[in-house]
C-alpha cells in the first residue's frame, strides 16, 4: 500500500470527479491520501472529506502564499480545526520567498503561529518551501522542542538543507519533479537521505510525474514517485511501499487504515 502525503483534493481540478479519482488510486494500491488545505475555507473542506471518506485524511493550514490574505480569524479556524476527526496535521505553511505574494514577514509571522497551533495540538507540520531553505532552518532550529517535528514537502533544497532538517527530525517529502529528467541534483541529494525519513507525495493536482506532464496530476501517480525512488535506492518496489507508508504512518499518528 502507498500513501499521497500530499493532495490537494479540494482543488476546482477534482471538482467533476473526484470518486472516479479516489477509485483509480484505490486500484493503484494508494490506501490513504492527505488532503492539504491552504486557506481556511479548503482546510474546512478537507476536514469534511476526511470525515465522510475512510481513505481521506485532512492537514489545515494557511499556505505562506496566502498569508497577506488571511487573518487573524483564519488562523483561529484553524486551531479549532486541528482538534477534529481526521486531521492529522498543520499544513501547508511555510515560507515562499520565491513568488513572495506576502511579505517574508507576514509569512514568518503565520508559520511561527502555525507551529505553535501544531505543538499546541501534538500534529506534525507539512512545511512548503521555496527559495528560504535558509531562514527555513534558522526558524525550525529557533523552534526545537518535544512533540515538535513535520516534514518538507516537495523537497527542493541542497544536500546540505537536507542533512540539517533531518538533524532537527524533520522528514523530506518527494514527489513527480523526482521522476523529471532535468532533477538530477536533487536525485543525488535524495540518494543520500536514509530512507526511514523520506515520503512519497503528488501535490496534485500540480507536478504531475514525467510522462504525464501537462496533465493533471492525482493520487494513483504516487506510484510513479515510488518507483522512481525504488530506482534511486536500487530496490524493490513493494519495499519501497511498505518503508514509506510506515514513515507516513509514524508521523501522521491519525492515520488509521
Ligand atoms: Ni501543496
Amino acid at each position: 500500500m502507498f500513501i499521497d502525503t500530499h493532495a490537494h483534493l479540494t482543488d476546482d481540478a477534482f471538482r467533476a470527479d473526484l470518486d472516479q479519482v479516489m477509485e483509480r488510486a484505490s486500484a493503484s494500491g494508494v490506501g490513504a491520501v492527505i488532503d492539504v488545505g491552504d486557506t481556511l475555507e479548503s482546510s474546512r473542506a478537507a476536514a469534511a472529506r476526511a470525515r465522510s471518506h475512510p481513505r481521506v485524511f485532512a492537514a489545515v493550514g494557511i499556505h505562506p502564499n496566502n498569508a497577506s490574505r488571511a487573518d487573524d480569524g483564519e488562523l483561529r479556524g484553524i486551531g479549532k480545526l486541528a482538534a477534529e476527526k481526521g486531521v492529522v496535521g498543520i499544513g501547508e505553511t511555510g515560507l515562499d520567498f520565491y513568488r513572495q505574494h506576502a511579505v517574508p514577514e507576514r509569512q514568518e509571522e503565520f508559520f511561527r503561529r502555525s507551529m505553535a497551533i501544531a505543538a499546541q495540538c501534538g500534529l506534525p507540520v507539512i512545511i512548503h518551501c521555496r527559495q528560504a531553505y535558509r531562514r527555513l532552518i534558522a526558524i525550525l532550529k529557533e523552534q526545537r522542542g518535544p512533540g515538535v517535528g513535520g516534514v518538507i514537502h516537495c523537497f527542493s533544497g541542497s544536500a546540505e538543507d537536507a542533512s540539517a532538517l533531518l538533524d532537527l527530525g524533520y522528514s523530506i517529502s518527494v514527489g513527480g519533479p523526482l521522476t523529471y529528467p532535468g532533477s538530477r541534483g536533487l536525485r543525488e541529494t535524495v540518494g543520500g537521505i536514509s530512507l526511514d525519513r523520506v515520503l512519497i507525495e503528488t501535490d496534485c493536482p500540480y507536478l504531475p510525474p514525467q510522462g504525464k506532464r501537462g496533465e493533471r496530476n492525482e493520487p494513483a501517480n504516487v506510484v510513479a514517485v515510488a518507483e522512481a525512488l525504488a530506482a534511486l535506492k536500487k530496490i524493490s518496489l513493494e519495499e519501497i511501499a511498505a518503508v514509506t507508508t510506515a514513515n507516513a504512518r509514524r508521523l501522521f499518528r491519525g492515520i488509521n487504515v
